[in-house]
């Protein structure tokens, strides 16, 4: 099929790939310059881990290519929406600007028959709006929407293999449309669930709204667990094993971030309100202010480990991004733990495999390193923000012969407390003995 994908950020850079690594052909457009000229050169402009590869490939084929002119859009018979909704300035609401100038700027350039999808995360009542604007402006085009659930660090095998499928449409065409865009993985198996506009808006707030309150309760049990002196982390493995709880997300520590959760839950609630349903997801609230209680948390007991005032003390922030295989850094606990210990006088260094550079971008006032090793010297405190493999692999001996002092905070429960408190260090964590 001809696609064109707008929006070229985490989301639509990768969907566009995946749709040409399937066989379409895919136009991409950005407004963004910069970017559109990395893609098209087959340079991812962000990390993400198998993007090189399917940019590349798909680029070679020439089934790919990238443009910042909407007009190049024309001749697509389906239009992924893929712009980001950040969370409104001074508001908990989601900003459809993005979304609605992608709209309007599309609608001239739609031909007969073409299928506009919106994959971009809504608030409900989005896509019926968006219907009637087509359905005045370009008669003879349709709306689905088609919620998009990957993950960053594995966008690239979500996209490519979805667990799940969900089309929000008005009428049977779009589905059949959205069957072949999708053919490879109905074949395979993949369930698919063909629902109205509202459901599917639904279906994607509701999951992320879900997901954020499964890491807060483990997170709420993690409190308890300190002040009890219990286990959080045997704790979740119990409770993991009933299959009606299950393991994965159960993870306490520092809390989640990125561009997706903490924005989503909080337009979910602002929408909620506009519907007069407000009580209904009040939980919400609780749920972002439990997850903001984690970094500080890990920066009340940073400063207690140290004494009762980090000031001039050396720290070294181990990991930036908002999770690991990810250079994202909106929202991240860890970046925001890092330059909270900055204001309150230590001194802090950062480092990060991939995030440094956006890190450094935001909050040009820290201080960074791209080297595990330079980050370790002469610290008086480790604190492990983000859990990627090469700081969870990290060796205690070793690392102890780098710092000034043995004392490590464990902000993701992923390290070995026994081990690293036989090799001389004081270990701390959330929610752990
Ligand atoms: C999320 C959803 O998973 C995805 O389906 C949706 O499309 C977009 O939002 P993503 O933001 O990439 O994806 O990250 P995810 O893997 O869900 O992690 C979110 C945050 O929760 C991270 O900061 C992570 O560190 C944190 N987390 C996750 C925990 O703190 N504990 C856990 O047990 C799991």
């Amino acid at each position: 099929m001809r696609i064109s994908v707008i929006g070229c950020g985490y989301l639509g850079a990768v969907h566009a790939s995946a749709m040409a690594a399937l066989g379409h052909t895919v136009v991409g457009i950005d407004v963004d310059e910069r970017k559109i000229a990395q893609l098209a050169a087959a340079r991812p402009p962000f990390f993400e881990p198998g993007l090189p590869e399917i940019l590349a490939s798909s680029t070679a084929t020439g089934r790919l290519r990238f443009s910042t002119d909407i007009a190049d859009a024309a001749d697509a018979e389906v239009h992924f929406i893929a712009v980001g909704t950040p969370q409104a300035p001074g508001s908990n609401a989601a900003d459809l600007t993005h979304v609605d100038a992608a709209f309007e700027a599309l609608l001239p350039h739609l031909a007969d028959g073409a299928l506009v999808v919106g994959k971009s995360t809504v608030p409900v009542g989005t896509a019926a709006r968006l219907a009637a604007r087509l359905a005045e402006a370009a008669p003879h085009a349709a709306l689905a929407w088609n919620p998009e659930f990957l993950r960053e660090g594995y966008a690239v095998k979500d996209t490519l293999e979805p667990d799940r499928l969900v089309y929000g449409v008005g009428d049977d065409r779009a589905q059949h449309v959205l069957d072949q865009v999708y053919r490879a993985a109905i074949e395979a198996g993949t369930p698919r669930i063909v629902t109205d506009y509202a459901t599917a808006e639904l279906v994607k707030v509701s999951a992320n709204a879900f997901l954020a309150t499964k890491i807060s309760f483990i997170n709420a049990m993690s409190e308890i667990a300190d002040a009890a002196g219990a286990d959080v982390t045997a704790l979740a493995d119990a409770i993991g094993h009933d299959a009606r709880i299950g393991r994965r997300f159960l993870n306490a520590g520092i809390g989640f971030g990125g561009g997706c959760l903490p924005k989503d839950i909080r337009a979910f609630t602002a929408r909620a309100e506009e519907l007069g349903r407000g009580e209904a997801v009040a939980f919400l609230r609780e749920v972002d202010a439990i997850n903001l209680r984690q970094r500080q948390r890990v920066v009340d007991l940073a400063v207690e480990l140290l004494g009762g005032s980090v000031h001039e003390r050396r720290i070294a922030v181990l990991g930036l991004s908002f999770k690991p295989e990810s250079d994202d850094v909106r929202d991240s606990p860890a970046l925001d733990v890092a330059v909270q210990l900055r204001g309150l006088g230590a001194d802090v260094l950062a480092t990060d495999p991939e995030a440094v550079g956006n890190a450094r971008a935001r909050h040009p006032q820290l201080a960074y390193t791209t080297s595990t090793e330079d980050a370790l010297r002469d610290a008086d405190l480790v604190v492990l923000a983000t859990e990627w493999r090469e700081y969870r692999a990290l060796d205690p001996v070793e690392a102890g012969r780098r710092v000034g002092v043995r004392r490590i905070l464990d902000g993701r429960n992923v390290l070995d407390p026994a081990a690293w408190r036989a090799a001389g260090w004081e270990v701390r964590s959330l929610g752990r003995p």
